[in-house]
């Protein structure tokens, strides 16, 4: 499970993240909304080691990770800018984590035949991503945070830059595999129909944000 506990972050003295606490339970799928500038990235980034919060821990498993860096989190993450690497293939950007934690290439081709499976890309693997359609490229992003079977997934609105006609049909997928796979997860959509289709839960940042004026940013 993921324990956020009093996180506080601000920018050039500006509070975006004033003191926030978020439990989400082992295997639950939790939905983070808020309107653009609320700070729902910046408490991902936290989570995710990516940013040193000014106070507050963060907790995954029992285990407090607050001082810890990004790769020994155990944490996954998943953006809507996939940067999947351009030069790999399907199976290349799937098995990357393992290939870097010395998974033998037997297990590892096994293994990423089981999460090409999982996310509905079987027979993908040696397409290159380029080929792939946002959707697509967007499973194998998933693929790839899965591999190395982090205790918590994060994604930060993965799904915003789809096409709205294949926009729900992908989020109820999104559900179904994060549950299949046992996933505690913390997803970032500011659609609240999104969230009511993948999440256990949804949580608005702006209440986890006690005393901060909302104020959206516009990009
Ligand atoms: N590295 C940074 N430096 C300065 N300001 C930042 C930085 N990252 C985020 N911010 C500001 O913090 C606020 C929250 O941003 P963000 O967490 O990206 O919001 P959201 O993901 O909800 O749209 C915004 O006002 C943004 O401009
Ligand atoms: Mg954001």
């Amino acid at each position: 499970m993921l324990q956020v506990r009093d996180v506080a972050v601000a920018f050039n003295g500006a509070p975006v993240l004033t003191g926030v606490d978020l439990d989400v339970a082992t295997g639950e799928i939790c939905c983070l909304t808020g309107p653009s500038g609320s700070g729902k990235s910046t408490l991902l980034r936290v989570i995710a080691g990516l940013h040193t919060a000014d106070r507050g821990s963060v907790v995954v498993d029992g285990q407090d990770v607050t001082a810890l860096p990004p790769h020994r989190r155990g944490i996954g993450l998943v953006f809507q800018d996939h940067g999947l690497f351009p030069h790999l293939d399907v199976s290349g950007n799937v098995g990357f984590a393992l290939r870097t934690r010395g998974v033998t290439s037997r297990q590892r081709t096994a293994r990423v035949e089981e999460l090409l499976g999982l996310v509905g890309l079987a027979g993908f693997g040696s397409r290159r991503v380029s080929t792939l359609s946002g959707g697509e490229q967007q499973r194998v992003a998933l693929a790839r945070a899965l591999a190395g079977t982090p205790r918590v997934l994060l994604l930060d609105e993965p799904l915003g830059a789809l096409d709205p006609a294949i926009h729900d049909r992908l989020a109820e997928d999104l559900r179904t595999l994060l549950r299949d796979a046992g996933t505690t997860a913390v997803h970032v959509t500011h659609d609240e129909h999104e969230a009511a289709l993948v999440g256990d839960r949804s949580v608005d940042i702006r209440h986890l944000n006690p005393g901060t004026p909302a104020s959206p940013v516009r990009h």
